[in-house]
């Protein structure tokens, strides 16, 4: 996530200096952020901090604090789309805001990031039972969403590979 959203800093910058932008690279690096870490990664999380406050209520205030960055990182996300969509219209007056709304959500999450590797998924790891973890895939998997399968796992990951290929030229 790191390297694409840098790739996706780069990319929307060009449009400051009155350059073509690449669409196909941009929607591709959007849809990748809207599909994985949005409707798949933030559910699972979600779903490990409701087990990990039920048995630690202490971690009550980190998981507020997780849930309510992961509510920001979505209307982010759906600001972008929108100024995306405006800058494609030759709207100048949301090139410069685009460039912002990447900047921030490419800083807010990759604080969000390191928060989570740090003080979250530690504390889950300790704090949770196999059987907590095992409830956690059965509730994913039941939801019948085809980003959680497997097989569009896969596809994200190859998706990902060429994005960073791609934008690293
Ligand atoms: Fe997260």
């Amino acid at each position: 996530m790191a390297v694409l959203l840098e790739v996706f800093e780069r990319e929307t910058n060009l449009s400051t200096e009155d350059n073509n932008l690449n669409f196909l690279l941009i929607d591709t690096m959007l849809d990748y952020i809207l599909n994985f870490p949005q409707k798949c990664h933030h559910p699972i999380e979600n779903s490990i901090l409701k087990s990990l406050v039920r048995r630690d209520p202490e971690k009550g205030e980190i998981a507020t604090i997780i849930v309510n960055e992961h509510e920001k990182l979505t209307n982010l996300i759906i600001q972008l789309a929108d100024k995306i969509a405006r800058v494609k219209l030759e709207d100048p007056l949301f090139r410069e805001d685009l460039v912002n709304t990447v900047r921030e959500y490419r800083e807010l999450l990759l604080q969000h990031m390191q928060k989570e590797e740090t003080i979250f998924f530690p504390a889950a790891e300790e704090a949770l039972f196999q059987a907590d973890w095992d409830i956690i895939e059965t509730r994913m998997r039941d939801k019948g969403d085809p980003v959680f399968g497997r097989e569009a796992d896969r596809q994200y990951r190859a998706l990902h590979k060429v994005i960073i290929e791609w934008g690293g030229k």
